[in-house]
């Protein structure tokens, strides 16, 4: 049995931070499921929002907030989380990232703009602000005497309480598969974080890293912990659309400066939907774009910054200029080719303000969790920022609450399993699956698809518990098992929901109700 007083499973922005507010004072383990830089967090691009010049205004982020939120946001956490922003940004430049700068602004940094936002706010290194972020946050990581990290180490599930047969439902570690040597840990901490970020891979179309499973949500619901508001699926409006680009973004703040959303005619459709035009919350951009492209039999819609100069494309999105480029593509030149894909779980774990859950000594924290931040719907480069603002309260709370005992916990039980006759099941319903939640729970849903797609995740339950119970665990396994879980999720928060806000838009319940009332799904004992 390994033993360490923290247990982070996760190595996103959620879980580096985390571990560094803490490492000064605790013994940590970072697990991370393949290597230290794979996650959604190295790849985010706009960058993160924070009220930082004397022309902006908390009140006007927090307002935003809630109005992308449709309602649905917790405005205490919105308070909390905005009000923390400042700080937090301060400290990430403290560790040495490299955010890009203007010398012509109030506060040296450049700040971009995207949809949904009253002012220009958002803080980036150039395009690739995620990797800037999680490049420095690593090195300081790797270099930190009491942060241990398992790469290749992917949880299977917590060990609570429940399951030792207690009476108090507390998490004493995790179950974790090293999936090089495929032998599996007992790891005990006397608080355990779940970091695992989103699930945008139960969608067929997404701008999610493969680590995306939601595996974190289905662990928590498995030890006991509620899950909130899980229909409200985020699609990013601009997923590049090309034969060889696999789940590349082109930023929300492409729109920002400027870029305008084009039909293959040339014509620009935007200000037909909304008055905010391209710069409406995604949302609505995405169902704006979902409703053309269907309409018209489209295969995709362009995204057209080719007013700017290269001069400036070069310098302001770097990253996405030299892909599309790469793909022959020149966005000096031509419009950009783009179609909505999945890119961010709004809903998650509920937790308060400390990033507890309702599991003593388990948090969550990042977009795995449920904060009440987001609402119906997340306003854009919110989410880096309430990474780093639960982790530091997480921080805060751990340090303030005296250590738990560890106690001796079972080991793996593998005494009444084989090795699997045959894979086959495991990559078809990882397809079958994606492809019925792109059909049956996108963009626009409607009562007869969800109930069809909660009938195959019945027939898929079945199927995947059948062959967890009966075979040696593998990392694919583990995953599909938590895709079904975390899409079951989805949808039955979806049939629940008889009115369309934010990112749940139904057919049949077009309208929004009066009142605005989250989705908590609570596990049964
Ligand atoms: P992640 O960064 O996804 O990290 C999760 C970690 O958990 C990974 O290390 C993963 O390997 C690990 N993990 C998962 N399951 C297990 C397991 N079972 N065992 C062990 N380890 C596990 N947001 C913004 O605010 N601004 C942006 O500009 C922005 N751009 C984005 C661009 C893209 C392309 C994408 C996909 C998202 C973007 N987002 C952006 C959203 C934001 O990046 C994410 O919400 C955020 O990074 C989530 O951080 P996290 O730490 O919670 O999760
Ligand atoms: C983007 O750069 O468009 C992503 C920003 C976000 O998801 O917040």
């Amino acid at each position: 049995m390994l033993q360490f007083d923290i247990l982070i499973i996760g190595s996103g922005l959620a879980g580096l931070s985390l571990a560094l507010k803490l490492a000064d004072k605790r013994k940590i383990a970072i697990i991370t499921k393949k290597s230290l830089l794979e996650g959604a967090s190295v790849w985010a691009q706009g960058g993160i929002a924070a009220v930082l010049s004397q022309e902006d205004s908390l009140a006007e982020h927090i307002q935003d907030t809630l109005t992308a939120g449709a309602g649905l946001c917790d405005p205490a956490t919105a308070r909390y989380v905005i009000e923390h922003a400042k700080p937090a940004i301060d400290w990430l430049i403290g560790q040495g990232v490299p955010f890009t700068r203007d010398a012509n602004t109030d506060t040296g940094y450049h700040l971009t703009r995207e949809g949904g936002h009253s002012h220009r706010r958002i803080i980036h290194a150039a395009d690739a602000t995620g990797h800037a972020v999680q490049e420095t946050l690593a090195s300081k990581v790797l270099a930190h005497p009491n942060i241990t990290l398992l790469e290749h180490y992917i949880a299977i599930d917590l060990i609570t309480g429940n399951k030792l047969g207690h009476t108090h439902n507390h998490c004493y570690g995790a179950y974790a598969l090293n999936s090089l040597s495929d032998e599996v840990s007992t790891i005990a901490a006397h608080d355990t974080i779940l970091a695992t970020g989103g699930a945008g891979k139960v969608y067929l179309y997404t701008t999610n890293p493969d680590t995306a499973t939601g595996d974190g949500i289905a662990m928590g619901w498995r030890a006991g912990c509620r899950v909130a508001n899980m229909e409200f699926i985020q699609f990013h409006p601009t997923c590049l659309y090309h034969p060889h680009a696999k789940s590349f973004l082109i930023s929300e703040a492409v729109r920002g400066e400027g870029g305008i959303l084009k039909l293959p005619d040339g014509t620009r459709f935007m200000p037909a939907h909304d008055e905010r035009a391209e710069l409406a919350p995604r949302d609505i951009v995405a169902r704006a774009i979902d409703f053309e492209m269907k309409k018209r039999g489209l295969d995709c819609v362009y995204l057209d910054i080719s007013h700017k100069s290269v001069e400036f494309l070069q310098a302001h999105f770097p990253t996405i200029y030299a892909r599309c480029l790469s793909l022959g593509i020149d966005i000096a030149r031509q419009p950009i080719p783009v179609v909505p894909a999945a890119h961010y779980t709004c809903g998650g774990i509920v937790t308060d303000l400390h990033g507890r859950t309702d599991v003593a000594n388990l948090y969550a924290v990042g977009e795995t969790a449920h904060t009440g931040l987001h609402g119906a719907n997340r306003l854009a480069s919110n989410s880096l920022l309430e990474c780093m603002v639960f982790a530091e309260a997480a921080a805060r709370d751990i340090l303030a609450t005296p250590q738990s005992q560890l106690i001796p916990l079972p080991q793996w039980d593998e005494s009444r399993v084989t090795d699997a006759d045959e894979e086959i099941i495991i990559s078809h319903n990882w397809a079958e699956l994606r492809q019925f939640m792109w059909d049956y729970v996108g963009i626009v849903r409607t009562t007869k698809r969800l109930q069809r797609a909660q009938h195959r995740i019945r027939l898929l339950h079945e199927e995947i518990n059948e062959y967890y119970a009966n075979f040696h665990v593998t990392a694919d396994l583990l995953e599909l098992r938590n895709l079904v879980l975390t899409a079951d999720l989805i949808v039955q928060s979806a049939l629940s929901r008889h009115e369309s806000r934010g990112l749940h838009y139904s057919k049949d319940y077009p309208d929004m109700l009066p009142l605005a009332v989250s989705t908590v799904l609570t596990p049964s004992a």
